[in-house]
């Protein structure tokens, strides 16, 4: 499997996992709402630690490029994770229009991150990693 196979489809099940607590929280149950939004907050950080632990150095090391795009989404994530931390905050309130609103915006970076690492990234990676070893190596860290 291709890096960019491995972690395009762990783009597309974090999607889903944030679709999923959105409409719990839309639709007030607060308990289901608190255990979805862990998953998908748990799920995203993991993602998170694959590329800055395991592909992101690797990247660095192979191309020789070590202030480009690693650096933009290390960034990003930083900027998710503060979001993510607001959410919880949010979610802990019970206040619906605050999380949805953080969640919009979350979506949004995270929309614009995913694309940049599907189209740009991933497959510079591909290129010049060997794809079938970073894929075992970020599996050890857990599944999405
Ligand atoms: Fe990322
Ligand atoms: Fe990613």
């Amino acid at each position: 499997m291709s890096i960019t196979q491995y972690l395009t489809e762990e783009h597309r099940k974090c999607d889903t996992y944030y679709a999923e607590a959105e409409k719990a929280v839309s639709q007030g149950e607060w308990e289901k709402a608190k255990e979805l939004f862990n998953t998908f907050k748990e799920k995203t950080l993991l993602h998170f630690r694959k590329e800055e632990d395991v592909l992101f150095p690797e990247f660095e090391q192979r191309t020789g490029i070590v202030m480009g795009p690693t650096q933009v989404m290390r960034m990003e994530h930083d900027q998710a994770r503060q979001l993510l931390e607001r959410m919880e905050q949010a979610l802990q309130n019970q206040n619906k229009d605050e999380f949805l609103s953080l969640g919009e915006s979350l979506m949004i970076l995270l929309q614009q991150h995913n694309m940049k690492e599907e189209q740009i990234l991933y497959p510079m990676s591909d290129q010049n990693l060997d794809s079938e070893s970073m894929v075992v190596k970020m599996s050890e860290l857990g599944e999405v």
